[in-house]
């Protein structure tokens, strides 16, 4: 059973390995305070189960996260209730450039709502008149919208706006959250203002960092000029509705799906001291006002995490999804079929041998020469079966005997029953 085991480790240590902050600051020493407890968070504008930015320093001594990890096989939620967190958890970036296959149709809806939102706020910035408005004359537009973001789709457990009315300071002047609590009785919408909590928006590794939000405010030089996303449109106007229409053209730029961008990887939140069982996935996308020569100018980010845990993951699978061909099968023996259905779980696979190789350990029930049960689903993770090869010339077997050959070698083997049944 051992040696099954070590490949488990070895995938979970090279998991792990990117997560070590290599800027850990040993100068930060902390003062303990007993009467809370290092988990509580007890300061910040949190309120119940909403976004919790943990109290800094986060710790006095290193949390554990094994659960957590052990939690993406397992997914059993009793082993998470037994540990504390200090702050989110996020696995390693998985740089898989693309999301897994399976996650494309559940979150169309949410991804609809972001680029949904970022193109009225699109024509909000660039063609209109409430462009030149401050902050605080439209809070309560920005309130209505993040909150309704929320409700684009179940799977949307938060949302966040960022604003900036200063574009050249590095952080946004207005952070708004709005986040579900879906245990109340009847589901509540918690909003936050986390303008003056953005450091703690961003504890340290291994919780999510703020890639959802510097991405977009400081692209790589390449995209600099314009964002690749943006479409641009010429607006007309045919209004009777206004009195005094300002202008009967103008130019403006909009996003789609293609703007969102994905985190690196999932996260799982921390609440309370305690770790929400559900994996997170964080989708962010950008909106523009127009500069001075009209070409886009940054204002803002939108943010949803979604709740991915019911969406397989599909270690079998080629490509460059996460986790894509990630799975323990010998590639030369044996083929591997995913287990639907089990959710955002690693581990959930099977081994088969393939055509040209048997399990030794599988014993034949049928004698008819059907299939059998056991060779149809392989053996499971964590097992793997032993898959020796055939008799030579046949082409698929149940044990190392000598098959039937036909004349020609035609599908030899395959409907042949083993010669030592015969004798
Ligand atoms: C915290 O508790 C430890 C042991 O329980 C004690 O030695 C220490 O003085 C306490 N610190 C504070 C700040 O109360
Ligand atoms: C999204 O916008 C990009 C950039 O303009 C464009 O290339 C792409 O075809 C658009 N995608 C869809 C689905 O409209
Ligand atoms: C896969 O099985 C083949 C044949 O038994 C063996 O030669 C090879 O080393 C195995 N590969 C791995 C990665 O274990
Ligand atoms: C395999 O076993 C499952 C349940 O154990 C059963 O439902 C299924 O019909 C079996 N398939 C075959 C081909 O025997």
């Amino acid at each position: 059973m051992a040696p099954v085991w070590l490949p488990f480790l070895l995938l979970l240590s090279s998991l792990l390995k990117a997560q070590e902050t290599p800027d850990s600051s040993p100068g930060v020493t902390v003062e303990a305070d007993n009467s809370t407890g290092p988990y509580v968070s007890t300061s910040g504008p949190s309120g119940p189960s909403g976004f919790v930015p943990p109290s800094d320093p986060p710790t006095v001594q290193e949390d554990d996260w094994t659960p957590a990890e052990s939690f993406l096989y397992s997914g059993d939620a009793s082993a998470l209730e037994v540990s504390r967190c200090s702050r989110a958890f996020s696995l390693s970036g998985q740089n898989a450039p693309s999301l897994p296959p399976s996650f494309s149709g559940p979150l169309r809806p949410a991804l609809g709502a972001l680029a949904n939102t970022a193109n009225f706020l699109n024509m909000i910035f660039q063609a209109s008149d409430l462009r030149e408005s401050t902050v605080q004359e439209d809070m309560e537009w920005y309130h209505a919208m993040v909150r309704a973001l929320l409700e684009a789709d179940m799977l949307i457990r938060r949302s966040l706006l960022t604003f900036d009315a200063d574009p050249t300071s590095p952080e946004p002047q207005l952070v708004l959250c709005a986040s579900r609590n879906p245990n109340a009785k009847v589901q509540t919408i918690i909003l936050q203002d986390l303008s003056r909590a953005w450091e703690k928006l961003h504890p340290p590794a291994p919780a999510p960092d703020d890639s959802w939000f510097r991405n977009f405010k400081f692209p790589e030089p390449s995209q600099q000029s314009q964002p690749m996303s943006l479409s641009k449109r010429v607006l007309l106007n045919d209004l009777s509705t206004l009195d005094t229409p300002k202008w009967r053209q103008g130019d403006s730029y909009v996003t789609n799906h293609s703007g969102v961008r994905w985190a690196d990887a999932p996260f799982l939140d921390c609440e309370d001291g305690l770790f929400v069982s559900d994996w997170m996935l964080t989708l962010s996308t950008a909106f523009y006002g127009l500069k001075p020569d009209l070409t886009p100018e940054f204002r803002g980010v939108i943010r949803v995490d979604v709740n991915i845990q019911d969406l397989d993951l599909d270690q079998c699978s080629e490509g460059d999804g996460w986790f894509s061909d990630s799975h323990q099968c010998n590639r030369t023996t044996m083929e591997c079929i995913a287990t639907p259905g089990q959710g955002f779980r690693l581990g959930q696979y099977c081994c088969r041998c393939r055509d040209g190789y048997y399990d030794p350990e599988t014993i034949p029930q049928d004698s008819d020469g059907g299939s059998m049960n056991s060779s149809i689903e392989g053996v499971c993770y964590p097992d793997l079966p032993v898959c020796l090869p055939c008799w030579p010339g046949c082409s698929s077997c149940r044990d190392g005997t000598p098959c039937w050959v036909q004349q020609g070698g035609v599908a030899a083997g395959r409907r042949a029953h083993p010669a030592g049944a015969a004798s």
